[in-house]
Parts: C-alpha cells; structure tokens; sequence
C-alpha cells in the first residue's frame, strides 16, 4: 500500500472512529437485513463469508475485498423507498440512461465503457452486493470516484449528487438491488396490504430462491420454512435502534434474563425449558435468521406464538407486548443478531 493511499486511510479511519460511525454500527446494518429495502424474493448468488464492510480493505483493486466503511454522514442512511413496481421501473430508467453505458445493462460491469477503465465498473451481481448497507450505496453514487480511497485506484466512477436528486439516487439503488438479490424486482406483489417484503434484497446466506417470509409456509413445524409474513402493522417496522456495545450489552441482559431459558445462552434453541417443549423454541443461529425483516422480529416478541399460525402449531412462545417495552423488545432484537451472524 503507498503512503498516499496508507494516508487516505488514516484520514478515513479517524473521521469515522470520531464521528462515531463504528464498526459495530456498519456491522449491524450488515446484519440487520431490513433495514435495506425491501424485495418480495431473495436469491443469494451463492455463500458469503466475512464483513461486507471494513476499515481495511483494498477494494476497489480487489473487487472481491470487503468495501470502505461510509463515512458517517452515510453510514446509517436507509432507502426510504420501497421496491414497488412503480420504483423499480423508475431506477430502471435512471440506471439504463446513467449507468448501463460503464455498469452494463444486467449490471455485470460490462458496459460500453467498460474496456477502457481500470479499476473496471463493478458487477453488480457478486455476493458481495447482497451485503452492503445503503448507506454505503448512497455515498458511492453521491460521491463517486473521487474520493479516498476510490481515487487512489483512479476510479472513473462519476459522482451523481449534483446530477440526479436524492430520491433518484435511491430508486436507482432499488434497481440495482435486482441485479444481486432479486429474481425479480417488482416488490409491490407481496400480498399483504403493505409491502411485507422478505426484507432485504441483500440477504445472508441461504437456499437460492427461498423467500424469508410467505404467505404459505409449514413454520413452526419445519423450522427451516419460510415465515408467516407478519401484519400489516408490524410489516414495515424498522429497527430504531443502533448495534452500538451499550445497546447489545443491553439487549444481552434482557435476553439472558427472558429468553435464554427456552432459545438458550447462544441462541441455539436449546435452553433448559426447551426439553418440555413442541414445537421447540427456534435456533437462531439457521441462515434464515440472517433475512428475517425487523418487522417479523418486532411482531414475533410482541404477539408469541399465541397467534395464528403459531398457536395452531401448540407454539409455547410468550407475548413480550405488556412486559418489555417496545425499546426493550428492539434492544433484545438487535442481540439477537449476533446469534445469526456470528456463525
Ligand atoms: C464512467 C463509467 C461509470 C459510470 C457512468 C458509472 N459508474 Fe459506477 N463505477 C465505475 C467504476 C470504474 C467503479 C469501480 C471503482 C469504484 O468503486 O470507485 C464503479 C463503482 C460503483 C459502485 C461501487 C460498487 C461496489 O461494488 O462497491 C456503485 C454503487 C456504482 N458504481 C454505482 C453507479 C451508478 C448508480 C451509476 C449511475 C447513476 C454509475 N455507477 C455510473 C464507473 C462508472
Ligand atoms: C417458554 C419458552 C420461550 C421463551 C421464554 C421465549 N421463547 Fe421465543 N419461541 C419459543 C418457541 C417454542 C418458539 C417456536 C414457535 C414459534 O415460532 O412460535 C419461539 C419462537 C421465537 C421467535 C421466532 C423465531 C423464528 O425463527 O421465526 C422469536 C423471534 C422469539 N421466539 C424470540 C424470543 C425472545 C426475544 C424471547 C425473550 C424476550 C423469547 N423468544 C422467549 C419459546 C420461547
């Protein structure tokens, strides 16, 4: 690495670390899959390993390397659109007239302009791309090339923050998400009246092609089924909250206190209550935990399985509505991520 790019990142390293865009922070929304738009079908292009995210990284010369922490005007940005149909169609068009020329019109970084640039226009379609927050997205197409430690590389990716406003910015993100994630991109045909989307186009590891949630599913019974798409109410329920150390520290000790007894110490389904029980308090740590939207989580705690369908099922799941608080129950959520991602 030479001193000017070893420089670039110190410079980057330290606005992160004191403006408080930590690790743990990217690290969170690498895990929390809905707080990335949503899409109705999830299919992972194959297994993922390690951050998506990293302060060290020696993207983009290796395409396949971790990506530069955002810096943390972006770092916590979420896409506020949802990936209707309707949005979709207009990234479409922003990205054909914008973007296809270097990216390739199926965003496989085999445009027209491709031939002449190195580093090369990124493939939009590796594993990789399931995984990167928005925010990360965002300040790349706002920012392009030109800054550290893309313009080190001498990237010819152009910034578009003064091109394309910010709502443009994010439906092109919507589009882009198809390429990696979604058979299909037309998130609106999900069937509950609002979008209950299997979260994320970016998703964890899993079967390809299985969504998250459904509408027909086996679950509780088989354990690796599709989830019940949850009501409408909990559907689009974000995360509020933060995976800083206070807020796991938090959600540990109310997990350790409530939940550990059935779903055990690490998640694994196996507490000491869990003999007794059928169907069995879930393993949190199966690759469908790394997809599951915040709003399925948010209901899963508040209602247990006293609603249908789990009730059916003889689900002992308590509701948590009347004894935690709604911060309480988003605090054990964000731990409860750990379980998932740390396999
Ligand atoms: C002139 C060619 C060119 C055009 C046009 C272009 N890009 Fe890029 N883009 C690049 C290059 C080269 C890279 C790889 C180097 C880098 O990351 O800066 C890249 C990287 C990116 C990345 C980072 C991908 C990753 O894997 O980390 C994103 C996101 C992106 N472009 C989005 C867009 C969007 C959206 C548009 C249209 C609005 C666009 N680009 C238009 C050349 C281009
Ligand atoms: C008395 C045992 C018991 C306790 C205590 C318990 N659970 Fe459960 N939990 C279950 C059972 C059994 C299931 C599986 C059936 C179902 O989904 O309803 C389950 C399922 C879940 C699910 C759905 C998981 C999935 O894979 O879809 C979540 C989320 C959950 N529990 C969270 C919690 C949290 C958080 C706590 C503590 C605040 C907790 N549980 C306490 C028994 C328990």
């Amino acid at each position: 690495m030479s001193f000017r790019v070893r420089l670039a990142w110190v410079a980057l390293a330290g606005c992160i670390g004191l403006t408080g865009c930590t690790g743990k922070d990217i690290l969170a929304m690498r895990q929390h899959p809905t707080e990335l738009p949503p899409s109705t079908s999830v299919t992972p292009p194959g297994p993922f390993t390690g951050p998506a995210i990293s302060a060290t990284s020696d993207y983009p010369k290796n395409e396949n390397s971790p990506r530069p922490e955002p810096p943390a005007q972006f770092a916590s940005l979420k896409n506020p659109l949802q990936a209707t149909a309707g949005n979709v169609a207009k990234g479409k068009a922003l990205y054909d007239a914008n973007c296809a020329v270097c990216h390739g019109p199926a965003g496989l970084g085999n445009g027209a302009a491709a031939a002449a640039l190195n580093p090369k226009p990124m493939n939009f379609t590796t594993p990789i791309h399931t995984h990167l927050p928005d925010g990360y997205w965002f300040w790349r197409i706002s920012k392009g090339g030109g800054v550290p430690p893309f313009s080190a590389a001498g990237s010819g990716m152009p910034p578009w923050e003064s091109t394309l406003s910010e709502e443009q910015r994010w439906l092109v993100i919507l589009y882009e998400h198809t390429f990696s994630g979604g058979a299909q991109a037309g998130g609106g045909a999900t069937t509950g009246p609002a979008p209950a989307g299997p979260g994320p186009a970016p998703s964890g590891p899993g079967a390809p092609g299985a969504p998250a949630v459904s509408a027909t599913t086996t679950y509780p019974k088989d354990e690796n089924a599709a989830r019940p798409e949850p009501p409408a109410q909990f559907a689009s329920l974000k995360n509020p909250l933060q995976a800083t150390p206070e807020n796991l520290a938090k959600g540990k000790a109310l997990f350790d206190t409530n939940c550990a007894v059935c779903h055990g110490p690490t998640g694994l389904g196996n507490g000491a209550a869990a003999a007794a029980l059928n169907p069995k308090p879930m393993n949190f740590t199966t690759s469908i935990h790394t997809q599951l939207p915040d709003g399925y989580w948010f209901w899963r705690i508040s209602k247990g399985g006293g609603v249908p369908p789990f009730s059916t099922a003889g689900s002992a799941m308590p509701p948590w509505e009347s004894s935690l608080s709604e911060e309480q129950r988003w605090l054990i959520i964000t731990y409860e991520h750990t379980f998932s991602a740390k396999k």
